[in-house]
C-alpha cells in the first residue's frame, strides 16, 4: 500500500508575511493526516517554512537545485545545501523549468544524481504539451522524459513521479480522471523496465488545476498516489481539503 503523498508548489508566489499566515493555517487545519504532506516555497522562505513546521506533520523540499554540489555557478543552490537546511524533498525537471530555463532531459537526470547523492527524496515532473498530446505523441514524450531521467541512475531510492500535462497547468483544464489513470497506469508499467526502481513502490503523483473540488475523483484512480498542486496550494482552506480527500 502506497502512502498518499500530497505537495504544495508555491511556485513564486509569496511573502515572509503571506508564507506564515499560510503555514499557520495549515497547522490549524490538518490534524494527523492519513497523506504525506510537504510545501515547496521558493528558496528564501525556505528557511522560514522550515522554522514553522517543524515538529509538524509538514514536510519542506525545494523547488529546483543546481546539478552540482559546490563551487563557481553563481546563482545556484546546491542539492546538498538543501538537504543542510533541513529540506527533504525537491522538484526536478518542473515544466516551467523546461520551457524558460531550457532543461534538457541530461540536466534534469544530472540534477536528480546530485540530489539523490545528497539525500534528498526527488520528485521528477513530466509531462506532454497540448500541442503534443492532440499530436498522439503523449506517451511518447512522457516515456522520453522517464528514460532520460532514469535510465543512467545508480540509485533512486524514494524516487516520486510526477505526471503534469502542460496543458493542464494553472489553466484550470484538469485531465479527467480517466485521462490521468491511463498515463499514471503506463508510467507504472515503464518504471517496471527501469533498473533499480520497484515499480510498485513509486508514488505517482498527478498535477494540474487539482483542487479540493477534484481531488477525490482523481485520488480514487488506482495509480495515482497524490497530487502536486498549485495555484490551489496557496489557499490553506482549498490545501487542507484536498489533503483530506487523499
Ligand atoms: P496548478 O500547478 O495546480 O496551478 O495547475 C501545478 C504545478 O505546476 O505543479
Amino acid at each position: 500500500m502506497r502512502r498518499p503523498l500530497v505537495m504544495a508548489n508555491w511556485k513564486m508566489h509569496g511573502s515572509r508575511a503571506s508564507a506564515a499566515t499560510l503555514v499557520a493555517g495549515l497547522l490549524e487545519q490538518i490534524d494527523d493526516p492519513r497523506a504525506d504532506i510537504a510545501l515547496c516555497p521558493s528558496f528564501v522562505h525556505l528557511s522560514q517554512v522550515l522554522d514553522a513546521c517543524a515538529g509538524s506533520a509538514l514536510a519542506v523540499g525545494a523547488q529546483d537545485c543546481s546539478h552540482m554540489h559546490q563551487g563557481a555557478y553563481t546563482g545556484e543552490v546546491a542539492p546538498d545545501m538543501l538537504a543542510d537546511l533541513g529540506c527533504q524533498w525537491v522538484l526536478l525537471g518542473h515544466s516551467e523549468r523546461r520551457q524558460y530555463h531550457d532543461e534538457s532531459d541530461g540536466l534534469v537526470a544530472a540534477k536528480l544524481a546530485a540530489a539523490v547523492e545528497a539525500g534528498l527524496k526527488p520528485v521528477l515532473c513530466i509531462g506532454e504539451t497540448r500541442e503534443e498530446r492532440e499530436d498522439g505523441e503523449a506517451f511518447t514524450v512522457v516515456a522520453r522524459q522517464l528514460q532520460g531521467a532514469l535510465a543512467e541512475q545508480s540509485a533512486l531510492a524514494g524516487l516520486v513521479i510526477a505526471y503534469e500535462p502542460v496543458w493542464a497547468i494553472g489553466t484550470g483544464l484538469t485531465a479527467s480522471p480517466e485521462q490521468a489513470q491511463e498515463m499514471h497506469g503506463y508510467i507504472r508499467e515503464q518504471l517496471a523496465e527501469v533498473k533499480g526502481v520497484d515499480a510498485e513502490q513509486v508514488r505517482l503523483l498527478y498535477g494540474g488545476s487539482v483542487k479540493a473540488a477534484n481531488a477525490a475523483s482523481l485520488f480514487a484512480q488506482p495509480d495515482i498516489d497524490g497530487a502536486l498542486v498549485g495555484g490551489a496550494s496557496l489557499d490553506s482552506a482549498e490545501f487542507a481539503n484536498i489533503i483530506a480527500a487523499a
